[in-house]
C-alpha cells in the first residue's frame, strides 16, 4: 500500500513483479460524439504502442459511429458495441473480458471526456511495474482537481472519505476512475460476482483488491472537469453507490462478529 508519498509498505519491497504484457486502454462511452476522437488519438499518441477499446452503450448521439470510423483508419483501436445504456461497472466489466480473451497485459480504465489525461498514462504504467493495481489519484499528495464545482468535490472527497473508513481500505481516491491493473489482478478479483452498476464499481474493486491482498499505488493526478457534453453522474447512481458502500461495510462487521465469510 501507498502511504501517500509514493514509499512502499513492508513486505512490498520484498516481491518481484512479473513484465508488463500489451496495454489496452477501455474508454466507457455514453453520449460522448465531441469527445471520442479527440481522447483516443491523445491516448494514441501519449502511449503509441497501447490498443484502445471503445466500449459504446449504443449512444444515441452516434459515438460509436465515430468510433467505428476511428477503427477503421487504425488497428491500434477497437470498438465494442453494446445493446444499451447499462451502466459504466457492465460496460468495464464487458471491456475486461473482452481484453482478456484477446490477451491483454495491462487493463486501463479511462473516461472519454478529458478529465483523465492520456499524457499522465506513462507514469501509471510506470508504477504499475513495481504494483498490482495502480490509481490514479485526486486526494493524494500532488493530485488535485481543475474547475469541479465545490459540491462535486464534497461528494467526491466525501464517498471516498466514508468508503475508507467503512470498508477499511486505506485508499485516499476510493472512488476514481483512472486506473491500471495487471491481468492477474483483475483474474483475482472475482469479476462473475461483481453486481454494481453505476460509479460504485470503482470502489468495489477497489475494495476487493485490498481484501485479495494485492499490492495497491495511488498515483497523484490531475482530474480535469469535462468541457464539453454532460457528466451521467445521477441520483440513483449515488443512490446505489451508498447503498452498496453502506451493505458491505456493515456485513464485514457482522461477519467479523459472527465469525461467517462476508458476502
Ligand atoms: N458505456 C457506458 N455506459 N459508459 C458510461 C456509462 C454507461 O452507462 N455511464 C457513464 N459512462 C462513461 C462516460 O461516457 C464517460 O466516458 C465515463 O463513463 C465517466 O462518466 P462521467 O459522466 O464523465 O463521470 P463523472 O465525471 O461524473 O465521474 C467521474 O468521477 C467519478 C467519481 O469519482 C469518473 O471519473 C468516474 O469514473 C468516477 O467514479
Ligand atoms: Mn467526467
Amino acid at each position: 500500500m501507498n502511504d501517500g508519498d509514493g514509499t512502499l509498505a513492508a513486505g512490498a519491497q520484498a516481491r518481484q513483479f512479473g513484465p508488463l504484457g500489451t496495454t489496452l486502454v477501455i474508454i466507457p462511452t455514453y453520449n460522448e460524439a465531441e469527445n471520442i476522437k479527440k481522447i483516443v488519438r491523445r491516448v494514441r499518441s501519449a502511449v503509441p504502442e497501447a490498443h484502445v477499446l471503445v466500449a459504446d452503450d449504443n449512444s444515441p448521439d452516434g459515438t460509436g459511429k465515430l468510433a467505428d470510423e476511428l477503427a477503421a483508419e487504425d488497428e491500434h483501436v477497437q470498438v465494442l458495441h453494446r445493446k444499451g445504456k447499462e451502466g459504466l461497472g457492465a460496460a468495464y466489466l464487458a471491456g475486461f473480458r473482452w481484453g482478456m480473451e484477446h490477451g491483454y497485459g495491462v487493463l486501463v480504465e479511462m473516461d472519454a471526456d478529458g478529465s483523465h489525461q492520456p499524457e499522465e498514462l506513462p507514469r501509471l504504467l510506470t508504477a504499475l511495474k513495481g504494483a498490482d493495481l495502480v490509481l490514479g489519484s485526486r486526494w493524494v499528495p500532488g493530485g488535485r482537481v481543475v474547475n469541479w464545482p465545490k459540491s462535486r468535490e464534497f461528494i467526491s472527497r466525501g464517498g471516498s472519505l466514508y468508503s475508507r473508513v467503512l470498508l477499511d481500505v486505506p485508499i485516499r481516491d476510493v472512488t476514481g476512475g483512472y486506473r491500471a491493473f495487471r491481468r492477474e489482478t483483475l483474474e483475482g478479483l472475482g469479476l462473475g460476482e461483481v453486481a454494481s452498476q453505476g460509479y460504485c464499481f470503482q470502489v468495489d474493486l477497489a475494495r476487493r483488491a485490498v481484501k485479495a491482498g494485492f499490492h495497491v499505488v495511488e498515483v497523484p493526478i490531475t482530474f480535469v472537469e469535462r468541457e464539453l457534453g454532460d457528466s451521467k453522474m445521477s441520483r440513483d447512481i449515488l443512490v446505489e453507490a451508498l447503498w452498496r458502500v453502506t451493505t458491505w461495510g456493515v456485513g464485514e462487521r457482522v461477519a467479523r462478529i459472527t465469525g461467517r465469510k462476508p458476502s
